[in-house]
């Protein structure tokens, strides 16, 4: 589908000086639209997402590492598709993002079940503490700098019990140089098309995305852009600001298995327990 010949002359010169702005910020600055227009098309363009068969695999997890955690906090929930499934299957969770679009959309959907904040990773202050704390679908890639990554992983430490359990999965450098963002397609319904490009810059180790977004309403077809910045991390690099912090790292998993990660790599899923 293409939608761009239906945009009037008007549009497509105010959409393309917005997408030139975004482009010409610096990489290594949070871009300032992530995750704001492209929350109410989430878990549209989602949909394919088995995120009940990733909450099996955190449940073998804990099992595997022997924890039988009750109280869960989903770190950078999104619109809480994990929290969601974790409350279905009777944990008590919680859940935390900084974007207020994506937390619209979260609270939507908890309907007041469980709790929702909107604060940065990088500087939690919530107010109680938790049995395990799992941040899915590589939000942690979104801290770009090391220290934002040291600075989220001393906020979980502060917010887990002793002993609490710490799940998350992170895109490997290797997927994000070879350039599992370039993607073109469709969400759920063939009303949104989308086209995504990614730029890897080696030298600082970022991946920035440049997100278009075509909606088809039924007003004519809106068209809107996001520019998200995500960080490779060694494995090293993640094992040491995990130590750092005074957590155990238990395990690195290629995603979904319990084998250790090869060269090849695309996800890892970390294991640490805070000591
Ligand atoms: C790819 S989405 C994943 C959302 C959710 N975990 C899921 O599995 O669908 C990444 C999420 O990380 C959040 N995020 C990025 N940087 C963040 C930060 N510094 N603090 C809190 N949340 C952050 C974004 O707002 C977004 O909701």
């Amino acid at each position: 589908m293409d939608s761009a010949p239906a945009l009037t002359a008007v549009t497509r010169a105010r959409t393309m000086r917005r997408a030139l702005w975004f482009c010409a910020r610096p990489m290594y600055e949070i871009p300032v639209n992530q995750f704001t227009d492209v929350a109410h098309l989430y878990d549209n363009l989602m949909a394919v997402v088995p995120y009940r068969q990733w909450v099996d695999y955190v449940e073998r997890l804990w099992e595997w590492f022997g924890a039988q955690p009750r109280v869960v906090l989903d770190l950078a929930c999104g619109t809480g598709n994990v929290a969601l499934e974790l409350h279905r299957r009777g944990y008590e969770v919680e859940g935390v993002d900084n974007s207020a679009p994506m937390l619209r959309m979260a609270r939507r959907k908890a309907r007041g079940r469980f709790r929702l904040y909107q604060q940065d990773a990088r500087a939690l202050d919530l107010p109680r503490t938790y049995d395990a704390c799992v941040s899915l679908f590589d939000s942690l890639n979104y801290l770009i700098q090391p220290e934002d990554l040291a600075s989220a992983f001393q906020g979980v430490h502060r917010h887990l019990v002793p002993g609490g359990v710490f799940i998350f999965d992170v895109n490997t450098i290797r997927a994000l140089e070879l350039g599992m963002f370039n993607q073109t397609g469709h969400g759920r319904d063939p009303s949104l098309h989308y086209v995504w490009k990614s730029q890897w810059h080696p030298e600082t180790r970022l991946c920035a995305i440049d997100m278009e977004f075509h909606l088809q309403t039924a007003t004519g077809t809106r068209t809107f852009y996001e520019r998200h910045v995500q960080r490779g991390y060694t494995l090293d690099e993640i094992r040491g600001a995990l130590e750092s912090t005074g957590c155990e790292v238990l395990g690195v998993f290629e995603a979904f298995t319990f084998h250790a990660p090869t060269a090849r790599t695309d996800r890892y899923y970390f294991v640490a327990r805070r000591e």
